[in-house]
């Protein structure tokens, strides 16, 4: 049997860069010479699709079925018996995950305390924990000037929303010491952050 992969997880904020590092990431990755599967929250599944709709208010559910579903989207991610994380995982793939379960305590706290939040996503908790979770750091300066250039008015794009769910993101990483969180300032060049990342990357897994 494969050695199981390695499962690293990018958060921030909307307009952090962690889409395009996430990329990057899988790119050299498999430079140097390892499978890598590319993946993302909310996911195009079942409660994905329903998610994607409400944030795009195309469909108005009260904030905790909103919390809820997150949470549902993310069993299915992991357990899905085609496509799930666990599914590459024990393939020996690396799994690159755009998003996972601090962003519900970050974003979803907001409306709900954010004990309840986690508590809801214990079961994510139990069944999969990151190997490495990379949150990239940008100042309320630039995500409100890469927000708006990207001209998007989704629900959480808003500056003092964003204020928030960035300190959110601090105050639950301190509530779980044991996990394994990088934070990367990424307010330079996306070549900068994306050495930094495969540094750190190196560092851990030695590769
Ligand atoms: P985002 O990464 O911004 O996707 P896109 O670039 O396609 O707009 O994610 C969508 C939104 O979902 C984002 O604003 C954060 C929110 N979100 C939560 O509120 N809770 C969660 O658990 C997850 C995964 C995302």
């Amino acid at each position: 049997m494969a050695e199981r992969g390695k499962f690293i997880v990018f958060e921030g904020i909307d307009g952090s860069g962690k889409t395009t590092q996430a990329r990057i990431l899988k790119e050299r990755l498999e430079k140097a010479g390892k499978k890598v599967f590319l993946t993302v929250e909310p996911t195009s599944g079942e409660a994905g699709t329903l998610l994607r709709r409400c944030l795009r208010g195309e469909a108005d559910l009260p904030e905790e079925a909103i919390s809820g579903l997150f949470m549902t989207d993310r069993i299915d991610h992991i357990k899905d018996p085609k496509d799930g994380i666990l599914v590459h995982l024990a393939k020996g793939e690396w799994v690159i995950s755009d998003r996972y379960y601090f962003s519900s305590y970050a974003y979803n706290s907001m409306y709900s305390p954010m004990d309840w939040v986690i508590s809801i996503n214990s079961l994510a908790r139990d069944l999969l924990k990151p190997d490495l979770t990379f949150y990239l750091d940008i100042s309320p300066e630039l995500f409100n000037e890469r927000t708006r250039s990207r001209g998007t008015t989704e629900r959480y794009e808003d500056t003092e929303v964003l204020r928030t769910v960035r300190e959110n993101y601090f105050r639950s990483f301190a509530l779980f010491p044991d996990e394994k969180v990088e934070v990367v300032d990424n307010c330079s060049g996306i070549e900068e952050t994306a050495d930094k990342v495969y540094a750190i990357l190196s560092e851990h897994f030695g590769l």
